[in-house]
């Protein structure tokens, strides 16, 4: 595609090698997978989420009560609720995919997907680090990272993989100079109901003020519903950006499948101890996990959100590789996990070569056996 190789070209991730590498070891009986959420229609702990009696595959249907069903959802939740947002249409669908010639912005050391599209839509990236232990970012590199020709910042929050869940300071940072630069702010909230810090720890950056009209709240109901790969998400954003977004979409998509629209109808309907119960059943599996991987010697800091935990391997891997290190996981100790480099891009490879990531999406007797794995390989 013209231009985009001097904008800087889209890295292969490194789970794909790893994946590759290692296919023959993936999937046997004694393999134990803490890397990723591998695709599967249940919850963690067994049992299922409703699913509805599929009555009609009338496009059209499904896509105005998914909208109906997620207004609701949101008037009921901390969800975005702003003003602005709360009367505009949704998009289901997937994607926080920004046209045109612009820069973004975007905090480094997070979910990679943003920049290889901002990319690929003809933006030129601009990177904010993500700094240890709490994955905050630096205001004066923030602020810096702003100039005249920004049209977007990325945000992914609670943070994939860092776990970050970004507080109202940080929030009112961003507010501050997305006003300033007139800067759209693009939030990915995917793991917006699962988070650690109680009622209320979570806050929508379409409700801070200054946000409220510059906001895109991007969402899905893949991490809430347990239901990863079914690609149907929504967009909840100010009325002149939800028309530019539903006509990309309509070119891009047409259409999430039907079925699993009237599946999230029947989702969003569920009551709110639905929601309570995914955090309380995640928090028992991020401490499980945390603790475990803290006693074997890995440096972390435990997630306040999302559920994955990033890890520095330094400690027990002298080569400081995560690739390698991840792949020596696999074949010595029969536990995968995810090389966190392909996180950073690769000119701040640096930064992230010796992290690692484990996801927690797990049943507790899954978790059980791969610490045991993981304690049996460092005492080696
Ligand atoms: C931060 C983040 N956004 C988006 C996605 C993709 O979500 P979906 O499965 O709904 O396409 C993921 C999946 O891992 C994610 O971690």
């Amino acid at each position: 595609m013209p231009g985009v190789h001097e904008r800087g070209h889209v890295q292969p991730v490194a789970l794909d090698e790893v994946a590759q590498g290692r296919a023959g070891e993936i999937g046997r009986p004694r393999h134990v997978g803490v890397g990723s959420r591998f695709v599967h229609g249940s919850p963690p702990w067994g049992d299922q989420v409703p699913r509805p009696a599929v009555t009609s595959s009338r496009r059209g249907a499904h896509v105005v009560d998914l909208c109906r069903a997620q207004n609701g959802h949101n008037s009921r939740r901390d969800s975005p609720r702003s003003s602005a947002s709360r009367r505009k249409p949704l998009v289901p669908g997937h994607g926080p995919d920004w046209p045109g010639s612009c820069w973004s912005a975007s905090p480094r050391g997070q979910y990679e997907n943003y920049q290889p599209n901002a990319i690929l839509a003809g933006a030129v990236p601009r990177t904010v680090r993500l700094r240890a232990p709490d994955w905050g970012f630096d205001e004066a590199e923030l602020r810096a990272a702003f100039g005249p020709r920004t049209k977007a910042v990325f945000l992914c929050h609670p943070n994939n993989p860092t776990g970050k869940v970004y507080n109202a300071e940080e929030l009112a940072l961003l507010a501050e100079l997305c006003q300033r630069w007139d800067v759209v702010l693009v939030v990915d909230s995917i793991y917006e109901h699962i988070h650690y810090l109680g009622p209320g720890g979570y806050l929508p950056p379409a409700r801070v003020p200054g946000l409220e009209d510059r906001t895109i709240t991007v969402n899905a109901l893949s991490k809430t519903y347990a239901v990863t790969g079914w690609r149907v998400g929504w967009t909840v954003a100010p009325a002149p950006l939800t028309t530019a977004i539903r006509k990309v979409h309509d070119f891009l998509t047409i259409a999430a499948p039907a079925p699993m629209q009237a599946a999230g109808v029947a989702a969003m309907a569920l009551p709110d101890a639905y929601y309570t119960g995914l955090a309380t059943r995640y928090r028992e599996r991020r401490d499980l996990l945390c603790e475990a991987l803290e006693r074997i010697g890995f440096a972390l800091r435990r997630p306040d959100g999302s559920y994955y935990v990033l890890c520095d391997s330094a400690p027990l891997d002298a080569a400081r590789d995560g690739t390698a290190f991840a792949k020596r996981l696999i074949t010595e100790a029969g536990v995968s996990c995810v090389p966190a480099v392909s996180f950073w891009r690769p000119e701040h490879a640096d930064e992230g070569r010796s992290m690692v990531r484990f996801a927690f999406p797990k049943r507790l007797e899954t978790l059980h056996a791969a610490v045991e794995r993981l304690e049996a390989f460092a005492r080696v």
